[in-house]
């Protein structure tokens, strides 16, 4: 199971991603949970304690193993690299576990001149995610920043759904359109979309009737429980049930949606172990 998540900054999506990583676990399922923020912050939200998030290091910022792995000095492009750099031993050797849970931070690519990156850390990057969603067994839950980056068209069939996740906003639901429309060109088309920090009804149909033609998969309701585990670096799996129960929901609806996509698309196996709903 490869899950991505998207949406605009602050919507609640490594929130979210923690939530998901520890559902599965709790499974017993073995998860792989990218950071792909510029700016790390799942560890923190997956409760992981300082000793180990300070060995972490996100894979760009590593330089010269950078430089080893794609024949070129980092940030440098239009010259010569490799465009297949070995990248199978990455996912191992750079994370950190803590119950259960595999993390790995991707880090920042700087973009250079005008059209896009070409540069070592993105192909770096690029061939490291395409590695973990076609040749990684466990599940595999991507916290990306905004949109869709890091995730090149031959990958995106590998992602099973990417969760566009908007709050009761028309500023978080305008994102989620573009984050759509640059999920479809690459022809990434298991699109859900999940509400966040929804308060009541009215909120929840706020966001039902402004989809961007996503079909809703659930609500994740305003709990001022996870700002407080923000300040103690506690999990907002340990502080709300709530919050965990309207995950399980939203994976079990999830489930239900791929299996019956599944039922259309020839040769598509979905392998997904519904939770049961809470309750
Ligand atoms: N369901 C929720 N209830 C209350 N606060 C939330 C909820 N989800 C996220 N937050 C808070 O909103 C802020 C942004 O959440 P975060 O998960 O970091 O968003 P993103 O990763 O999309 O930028 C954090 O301070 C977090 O504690
Ligand atoms: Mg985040």
């Amino acid at each position: 199971m490869k899950i991505a998540l998207a949406g605009k900054g602050g919507v609640g999506k490594t929130t979210f991603a923690s939530l998901l990583a520890y559902t599965f676990a709790d499974l017993g399922r073995t998860v792989l949970a990218i950071d792909a923020d510029p700016a790390p912050s799942l560890g923190v939200a997956l409760g992981f304690p300082d000793e180990v998030l300070c060995r972490l290091r996100p894979v760009a910022e590593m330089r010269d193993f950078i430089a080893e792995r794609t024949g070129v000095a980092p940030g440098h492009y239009g010259s010569y690299f490799k465009l297949n750099p070995r990248v199978d031993d990455i996912p191992d050797r750079f994370s950190a576990t803590h119950r259960g849970i595999r993390l790995l931070q991707l880090g920042s690519v700087e973009k250079r001149g005008g059209s896009g990156c070409f540069c070592a850390e993105s192909t770096l990057l690029k061939a490291l995610v395409s590695h973990i969603l076609l040749n990684r067994n466990e599940v595999v839950v991507l916290d990306f920043y905004a949109g869709v980056e890091h995730l090149g068209r031959a990958t995106a069939d590998s992602v099973d759904a990417m969760l566009v996740l908007a709050e009761p906003t028309l500023g978080s639901l305008a994102a989620a359109t573009q984050i759509r429309d640059l999920a479809r060109d690459i022809h990434l088309d298991r699109l859900f979309l999940v509400g966040t920090k929804v308060v009541g009804d009215d909120e929840r149909h706020f966001i039902t009737d402004r989809s961007p033609g996503l079909p809703v998969l659930g609500f994740l309701s305003l709990d001022s429980k996870v700002r407080e585990g923000d300040r103690a670096g506690v999990a907002a799996y340990d502080l709300s049930p709530a919050l965990v129960a309207e995950t399980k929901g939203i994976l079990s609806a999830l489930g239900n949606e791929l299996e019956r996509a599944s039922g259309n698309e020839k040769g598509r196996t979905v392998v997904f172990a519904s939770p049961a709903p809470a309750g």
